[in-house]
This record gives C-alpha cells, sequence and structure tokens, in this order.
C-alpha cells in the first residue's frame, strides 16, 4: 500500500481525486460502497482487472460487478436494455442494486469471465460515486475479502488480508448496509433474484409486476448444475470453525434447541440476537443485534470474530426470511456450509 486515505468523518473528500487517477492508470484501490468495501480497478483494462483475481485468489470463472456514476456510462458497456431492466435501473440506481444486462465489445471478458452479460451497479455511496466520477471509467469491483472469508464491511476487518495487495486504500468507516448488493437477471421479461440483498424481491415485484427467487439461494447447487451466477456455487463467508444455523419461528423452541445442542459439546460458541443471549449465560456467545438491520450490518464482523474463540462448534441463531432477512439467511447458509435445521 502507498497511500491510506482516512475519509472518517469528513466531508470535503480530499485525495479521492488521486484515488481515481491510481485507477484510471491500472492500479488497485479499496473503498467503502453503501453495502460492503469493494477491491477496484479501471474495469475496461483487463490487466488491471487480473491483479483483482490474483489479490483475491478468485476463480476466473466467477465474474465481477462494474461499478458506474451516471447513465452514460451504461450505455457504454450495456446494449439492448429491455422495458423491464429499465424500469428496475430507474427504480433501483443509484443503490444496493445490481443488473445483469447484455453487454457491450468493450467490457474485456476478464470481467465477465467470458460471459455474454456484465453485472452493473451505481452505488449510491458518496464516496464510491466520486472514486467513480474521478476515474472516468466503470470501477471492477468484488467484495473485498480474500475469496470465501467473509466480506469487509469495515477497513480493520480486511486491512492485514489486503494491505499489502492494493495501492490505496480509502477509510470510510463502517459501511451502511452491510450485505452485498441484490443480483437480478431478467429473464423473459421476469426478475430473476441470483443474489438477495437490501433490495427486496417485495420492492422488485411492485416495480415490475412479478418477480422470481432463485432457488440456489437457500439451497446447495449440485455437482456440475448450471447456475446463473457463478458466484453461487463457491465456499462463501465460512469461518474455519464447524457451524450450525438453527432456526424456529417460535422463541422458545429455538433458544431450547440451541441449548440442547450446545450441552452436547465441550467448547460451544453460540451467535444469538441480543434480546436472546441472556438465555445463554453458561455459553460463550457473540451478540449480532437485533433488528434485522442491525444483524446485516454486523453479520460479517461477527463471522470474522469466531475462530479466534477456537470452538469445536458455532451454533447460529438463524432470523425470519423477511426483507433483508432473506440476504442475511442466504449468507448464514453459507457460512455454514448448509448446515441447517428448522425446528
Ligand atoms: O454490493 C456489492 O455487490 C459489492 C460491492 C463492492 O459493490 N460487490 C460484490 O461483488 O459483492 P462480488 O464480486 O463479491 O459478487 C458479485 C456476484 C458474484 O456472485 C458473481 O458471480 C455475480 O455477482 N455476477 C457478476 N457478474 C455476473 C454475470 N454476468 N452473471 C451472473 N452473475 C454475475
Ligand atoms: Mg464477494
Amino acid at each position: 500500500m502507498e497511500k491510506y486515505l482516512d475519509l472518517r468523518n469528513k466531508k470535503e473528500y480530499k485525495g479521492i481525486e488521486e484515488a481515481g487517477q491510481k485507477i484510471k492508470a491500472g492500479g488497485l484501490v479499496l473503498f467503502p460502497t453503501e453495502t460492503v468495501y469493494g477491491l477496484g480497478a479501471n474495469g475496461l483494462n483487463s490487466e488491471a482487472v487480473e491483479k483483482i483475481y490474483s489479490a483475491k485468489g478468485r476463480k476466473s470463472d466467477n465474474p465481477l460487478i462494474l461499478h458506474i456514476s451516471n447513465l452514460e456510462m451504461l450505455s457504454k458497456i450495456a446494449q439492448g436494455i429491455t422495458k423491464v431492466e429499465q424500469k428496475l435501473i430507474q427504480a433501483f440506481f443509484p443503490g444496493p442494486f445490481t443488473i445483469i444486462l447484455k453487454r457491450t465489445d468493450i467490457v474485456p471478458d476478464v470481467v465477465t469471465a467470458g460471459l455474454e452479460t456484465v453485472g452493473i451497479r451505481m452505488p449510491s455511496g458518496e464516496i464510491a460515486r466520486r472514486l467513480i466520477e474521478e476515474a472516468g471509467v466503470p470501477i471492477a469491483a468484488p467484495s473485498a475479502n480474500i475469496s470465501g472469508k467473509p466480506s469487509g464491511t469495515n477497513v480493520q476487518d480486511i486491512y492485514e488480508e489486503l494491505k499489502d495487495k492494493v495501492d490505496i486504500i480509502i477509510d470510510g468507516g463502517e459501511t451502511e448496509v452491510g450485505l452485498e448488493s441484490t443480483v437480478v437477471q431478467v429473464i423473459d421479461e421476469i426478475p430473476h433474484i441470483l443474489r438477495p440483498g437490501k433490495i427486496t424481491a417485495e420492492q422488485i415485484k411492485e416495480v415490475v409486476g412479478n418477480v422470481e427467487i432463485d432457488k440456489h439461494i437457500l439451497n446447495k447447487t449440485e455437482k456440475d448444475q448450471k447456475i446463473l451466477s457463478p458466484g453461487m456455487k463457491y465456499r462463501h463467508y465460512a469461518p474455519n470453525s464447524k457451524c450450525l444455523l438453527v432456526y424456529s419461528k417460535e422463541k422458545d423452541k429455538l433458544v431450547n434447541k440451541i441449548k440442547e445442542i450446545a450441552n452436547t459439546y465441550d467448547n460451544p460458541l453460540i451467535i444469538s440476537k441480543s434480546d436472546n443471549i441472556e438465555n445463554f449465560s453458561e455459553f460463550k456467545t457473540i451478540d449480532m443485534g437485533n433488528t434485522l438491520e442491525d444483524i446485516s450490518k454486523n453479520i460479517f464482523t461477527v463471522l470474522r470474530k469466531v475462530d479466534k474463540e477456537k470452538p469445536s462448534i458455532v451454533i447460529i441463531e438463524g432470523v425470519s426470511r423477511d426483507g433483508i432477512g432473506l440476504a442475511i439467511m442466504n449468507r448464514l447458509i453459507r457460512a455454514c456450509e448448509y448446515n441447517y435445521i428448522e425446528v
């Protein structure tokens, strides 16, 4: 790293111009968006984009999202936009929403992993928006984390794993949402949610009248199964310790089941809602917050804390799938490598 830019609590955004130039020139910049931190490079420069894959240790068949700051950029990288797609763009840009569109020829193959489509997002975070504006090109950026680890929602969590791999780090404090964007692809005029996020199925349905939730969101992909979003087949967000996700609609049942399982282990760790934590006072616990919004913000940092405790098992309290709850459960089920029980 050449430079650390501290923009926490700052309003004048000094230094973003230099970071934008760095991107344009082919460098790597770690920067905040409203969802999670991104590891950004010039999205039209293959060599620069290659650096992202090697920094993350990311498989080359997993495509990247291009981040734009205005609709003029969109028209250069996407074509044949349909009415339904147009409506979604109008409703959810800028924001925590990625749409998969037919790409143009200027989008390098490394960005899309050879696909004819490209994921495009216009972040609403002010630092991200200004950075793209200064770079003057779409920024290719995956979540900032080594592949397989939880995404970074603050610089502290990812500093050690990425500091030697990037040119500039922009610190914007904690990200607002805490979970990555909703990824949507429109197929035969129906929007399919490939990855759930803050923009929910209900919101999408309100705009275009219908929506499909891809079944891989909460289910394992079988070997050789064709899936729309390559990222969904990889081990993700998972601590090294064995994890189990437990959910019940009834609070008493949930608490009792977690206790029952915890009692069969020597050194269990329980991740629970603040409201339930006193029920687990005889065990080691981590508090994940109470509301779905708080849990979204905290969950990746919480998952990063797990291994430090060296538990024999991590039992995680599941949440309802309402609203952003579906996105939380999607990340937790993956963190637990599909070890999930509902009682
Ligand atoms: O909130 C976010 O989306 C963050 C911030 C930095 O913008 N970015 C992010 O990127 O989460 P990444 O690379 O970690 O996840 C992108 C997901 C992957 O699951 C990938 O497979 C999928 O989007 N994706 C990207 N391009 C695609 C395409 N053309 N077709 C299908 N899926 C695509
Ligand atoms: Mg990621």
